[in-house]
């Protein structure tokens, strides 16, 4: 079941890409069996009216950000450590905050995103700041092609991107065609069960955890304007399981480090999360504790050390 993005009531926190499930009766969409290219087509809309409106949030705080130049969660460079003269690329950017906050830490950044308002707002945001960065409109699917191949250090991609993308494998194959050997892929997700939670206990599993297949939904507004006025409401979403995503980054040859699950999320996407000190969600101390995030971090061998693809078990 995917939750549309632009249906969440009003959030505390920091941006929130994707939405809490319907509480009582679980909104399905519609099974979507067009291509990816009339799919893109719907969501490419959806997101170019929304930059507008993010631009001028309190979620997205872009003048907080002229300030603070960091809109990264606190584990995020601790996981991806020391990127200062490294090569970055951030895969679905969006309006830049987070590409320029790996700018700020001294990556030489490329945001990518196929949304062109929201790469025109990036390139303003990246001048006024004076914080060096190339953005660059092209679909994920196509990052090879348009931001070359094996020229990275660390492909990043951030919160809210996977569920836009109805192909795991040509994803992570594009991840890792832009990787350097010895560079990393950096992924930073909502966990996908709590698409299926109960948006009140936050613990009642209350859909299908494998009903990924991509589906049309049609949603007024965002979830950093929900009483915005939009026109292009039509999106098309696909949920993974975490296995999918796994599976489909050590299927394009990168080995895995590690998959971090983490108890906390970016805003109160169920009426049970507290705010902590460090501006993250939780669910109350001796309460059950669904994962809400997670981390993946992969990196590219050397061509000489990369797997020989196993036969599956007849
Ligand atoms: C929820 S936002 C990502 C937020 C992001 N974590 C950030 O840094 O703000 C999703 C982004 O994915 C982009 N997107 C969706 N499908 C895409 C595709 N096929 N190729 C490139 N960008 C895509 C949208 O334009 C949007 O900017």
């Amino acid at each position: 079941m995917a939750a549309h993005p632009d249906n969440s009531p009003p959030p505390a926190g920091p941006p929130h890409p994707q939405a809490p499930p319907h509480p009582q009766a679980p909104a399905q969409g519609t099974p979507f069996d067009g291509s990816h290219t009339q799919a893109a087509a719907h969501n490419q809309a959806f997101w170019d009216e929304r930059v507008p409106l993010h631009l001028a949030s309190d979620l997205y705080d872009v003048d907080g950000f002229r300030v603070s130049l960091d809109s990264l969660r606190p584990f995020e460079p601790v996981e991806v450590g020391d990127v200062t003269g490294r090569r970055l690329a951030h895969l679905q950017c969006h309006i830049g905050v987070d590409t320029l906050s790996w700018a700020a830490r001294g990556a030489a950044v490329t945001g990518l995103d196929f949304s062109p308002a929201a790469i025109d707002a990036a390139r303003q945001l990246a001048a006024d700041l004076a914080l060096p960065a190339r953005f660059v409109v092209a679909d994920v699917y196509d990052a090879p092609d348009a931001l070359g191949r094996g020229g990275f250090d660390v492909v990043y991609t951030g919160f809210g991107a996977l569920v836009w993308l109805a192909d795991l494998t040509r994803w992570a194959g594009a991840a890792a065609a832009l990787l350097a050997p010895g560079g990393a892929l950096y992924l930073a997700e909502f966990h996908p069960i709590t698409q299926i939670l109960d948006e009140h206990d936050g613990q009642r599993i209350i859909g299908d955890y494998f009903a990924g297949v991509p589906r049309r939904w049609h949603t007024a507004g965002s979830y950093a304007a929900p009483d915005a006025a939009t026109t292009d409401n039509v999106t098309v979403q696909c949920d993974h399981t975490l296995g999918e995503v796994i599976t489909a980054v050590a299927g394009a040859g990168l080995h895995i480090q590690f998959v971090h699950e983490r108890p906390v999320t970016l805003f109160a996407r169920a009426a049970n999360l507290r705010r902590g000190t460090d501006g993250l969600y939780r669910a109350p101390d001796g309460t059950p504790r669904p994962p809400l995030t997670y981390t993946l971090r992969a990196v590219k061998p050397p061509a000489a050390d990369r797997d020989t693809p196993l036969r599956s078990p007849s």
